[in-house]
């Protein structure tokens, strides 16, 4: 049942092209230039008027909501909180009907989320659920939704989930920005029309496993890594990070690059591999002084660059080119060599992929 893939999670990525199809697929008509969505078309009024949009997940599906926060307030200019469902739930958080809960779980069985979501109710809040599996109690609990329709996620370490979470969150971001009139026509026309060549990225992109696949093995016997990334790649590096930890054991952080000199620079030496996001339209000169302050101190610098880059090339240790897109569509490009480097890592120090250690699929206590 792993198709000819040796693990579920390799499996799993390589299905995103098509995950993410089936994600728009009958709510993006590009050509017609319409974004329907009943749980939002039906609920139009309350997404319009909220006062916030306050996310609330666990885990990945948090560094998604996280996407969706630059997502929302880009596109649609509403104010976004995002929350861990477990520190929201115990915060005396305040919530009122004006709010507008979106509440994240590929799961949709995760109970610090549900948890969230019942106290978000009880206080007014229109709730909405992004969940993965149908009929699962999130969707059931919330009053209105979109699934993402992924497929079946087996891997413990999110990867088609993640990416189809942030296809959704741009879709609703999409449509609220349309209605609301923060986003013109034509932009709006034009993300419809570059989504639609995403999944042909995708498919693009994991045609250089291989290459990944020799990136890893350089460090797959790091013992500290350092993942940064600005504005929409700041949650993806933050999800880099996490795939890290999650099945190869090798403790990662993810940074915003900009807080690096912050404390993180401290770590830098010759033997720290940091993996920089660096896509030609997120604050590229930035990102380039910092890779150049940690050149300055000996760090192994793998950048993620748009193609056709020439500075960073010059730079950098090793470099991983995406193709062109929006740059609030990258997040859906730059995290697909990432999920391919912990995956190759894990399988190099032949740890269990998709059964990490003390980590379960979906987590049912709190
Ligand atoms: C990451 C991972 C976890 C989950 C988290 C939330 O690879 O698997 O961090 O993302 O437990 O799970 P869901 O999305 O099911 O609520």
């Amino acid at each position: 049942e792993k198709g000819g893939y040796d693990h579920f999670m390799l499996k799993e990525i390589y299905e995103q092209p098509k995950a993410i199809t089936d994600t728009y697929r009958g709510r993006m008509l590009a050509d017609e230039g319409i974004i329907r969505m009943s749980g939002v078309d039906d609920n139009l009024q309350k997404f319009l008027n909220a006062d916030r949009i306050i996310i609330i997940a666990c885990g990945t599906s948090w560094h998604a909501g996280l996407v969706g926060e630059y997502l929302f307030e880009d596109m649609a200019r509403i104010p976004v909180e995002v929350e861990y469902a477990s520190e929201f739930r115990y915060r005396n958080p305040i919530i009122t009907s004006k709010d507008v809960v979106i509440a994240i779980s590929q799961s949709g069985e995760t109970a610090d989320t549900l948890a969230a979501i019942k106290l978000a109710k009880s206080k007014g809040a229109f709730v909405f659920g992004v969940c993965n599996v149908v009929g699962s109690s999130i969707a059931r609990e919330t009053h209105a939704g979109a699934y993402t329709h992924a497929g079946p996620e087996i891997g413990v370490a999110s990867t088609k989930a993640f990416t189809t979470q942030i296809t959704v969150l741009s879709l609703i971001a999409l449509k609220l920005g349309e209605e609301k009139g923060t986003l013109s026509k034509n932009v709006f026309h034009t993300y419809l029309q570059r989504m639609q060549l995403i999944p042909g990225k995708v498919e693009e992109l994991l045609k250089i496993d291989k290459k990944v696949q020799e990136i890893a093995r350089v460090y797959k016997d790091a013992t500290n890594c350092l993942y940064l990334g600005r504005g929409f790649n700041f949650p993806v590096a933050l999800e880099g990070a996490l795939k890290l930890k999650e099945i190869s054991y090798i403790h990662a952080e993810g940074y915003p690059a900009a807080e690096m000199k912050h404390g993180p620079i401290a770590l830098i030496d010759e033997n720290m591999p940091i993996f920089v996001i660096a896509t030609n339209k997120g604050h590229y000169e930035k990102v380039v002084s910092n890779i150049q302050e940690i050149k300055a101190r000996s760090g192994k610098i793998i950048a993620i660059v748009t193609e056709g880059d020439t500075e960073v090339k010059k730079i950098a240790d090793h470099v991983i080119e995406i193709p062109e897109t929006e740059e609030a569509l990258t997040p859906l490009l730059t995290t697909i060599p990432l999920q391919l480097l912990s995956y190759h890592i894990a399988v190099f120090l032949e740890k269990d992929v998709d059964q990490p250690r003390n980590l379960a699929k979906a987590v049912t206590v709190e």
